[in-house]
């Protein structure tokens, strides 16, 4: 290992890690890269699956046992393997393909997208962390993000991705609320609960692309570090090169995803919500020595303007409430600063015990 850190050198982070992958014989990470994982993470055989056609069955009996796996996968791993959903196979790889065609345009149509501020509605770039360490980390990985709803923004290239980008939001935004009024139901709170209290007529999507090269030494470098999402649920598909571990019971678990399935996590807004019933779990994307990944993420919040606060029966019910309520936005900078201090999103949100 000492070896491996001498020969690392600084290299200037200024250029997309795309750049620096292909452009140099890397043999090992630049320092400023330097973060110690394991990246090989565990198996297991109980990661949830949810056939989402069983969901939304007319057949009491099926729909009931989808309801309760449902309920499970929340309770248990906050994240679950979605079949059967109704989006068309050939807009995920729609989607998957025209954001990879982003990455591959010239340098100069990218950094147009640089981000000059947080609300900027269109961002592109790479990018580094805090650690708790208060060290500062660049990952490997570029980025392009937009802001889709209730307002849509779009990258103009590709010229391809703009009308794939506004489809995949409108799908996913279904088969979202549709799981939320799931959700609702297992809360033990009517069906429309969620859609009424968050406005999801409006509710917020964010559109991210994420763009992991092969990396020499996948133990010494993170694409994502541990975090968790804001949002209600998170969508995820990829390219088929797998790299989303999830975290259950202190342990880091490998996803696969079976063709033609979406990953599913729960957020920090459905932690909230739910009074801490469902937790929002935290994950990560590691990388690989082999090949190129692209993930894409949809992630589905409230509307901007709604309260994010424990639903009241809930809190009725528990007797108390375990997150102070706030305004979307003062949330969103809550958890932003949060992060910059290395802290997790939803430290300072909790109503501590005396
Ligand atoms: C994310 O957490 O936003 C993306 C993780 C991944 O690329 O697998
Ligand atoms: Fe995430």
């Amino acid at each position: 290992a000492s070896q491996v850190s001498k020969e690392s050198a600084e290299v200037t982070t200024d250029s997309f890690v795309k750049v620096l992958a292909e452009s140099s014989n890397l043999k090992s990470v630049p320092t400023q890269f330097t973060y110690s994982n394991d990246s090989k993470g565990s198996y297991s055989d109980s990661i949830p699956i949810i056939d989402f056609s069983q969901l939304t069955s007319e057949n009491p009996h099926q729909r009931s046992k989808a309801l309760q796996e449902l309920a499970k996968a929340c309770e248990e791993w906050g994240f679950f393997v979605l079949i059967n959903h109704g989006i068309p196979e050939t807009l995920l790889k729609a989607i998957i393909d025209a954001s990879l065609e982003f990455f591959e345009l010239p340098d100069d149509d990218k950094r147009r997208y640089e981000a000059k501020s947080p609300s900027d509605p269109i961002k592109s770039g790479t990018g580094s962390v805090i650690t708790t360490a208060n060290h500062k980390i660049h990952l490997w990985r570029d980025f392009v993000k937009s802001y889709v709803h209730p307002e849509f923004h779009c990258p103009e290239k590709p010229q391809t991705l703009r009308d794939i980008v506004f489809e995949f939001s409108e799908k996913t935004r279904s088969v979202t609320r549709k799981l939320l009024q799931g959700i609702s139901e297992n809360l033990e709170l009517e069906q429309g609960y969620m859609d009424e209290a968050l406005k999801l007529d409006s509710c917020f999507q964010l559109y991210a692309a994420n763009f992991y090269p092969p990396c020499p030494q996948p133990d010494q470098a993170i694409g994502l570090p541990p975090h968790t999402d804001h949002g209600l649920l998170t969508f995820l598909i990829h390219n088929g090169v797998a790299g989303l571990q999830i975290q259950h019971n202190g342990e880091w678990f490998n996803t696969n995803s079976p063709q033609n399935s979406i990953l599913v996590n729960t957020a920090d807004h459905l932690e909230i919500f739910s009074n801490g019933r469902y937790k929002s779990v935290k994950h990560r994307a590691v990388v690989n020595s082999e090949a190129t990944r692209i993930s894409v993420v949809m992630a589905n919040g409230a509307a901007p303007d709604a309260v994010v606060a424990p639903a009241a029966p809930l809190v009725e019910r528990d007797g108390r409430a375990l997150y102070r309520p706030m305004k979307f936005i003062e949330y969103v900078e809550t958890m932003l600063s949060n992060r910059l201090q290395g802290k997790g999103n939803l430290e300072c949100l909790k109503i501590e015990d005396d």
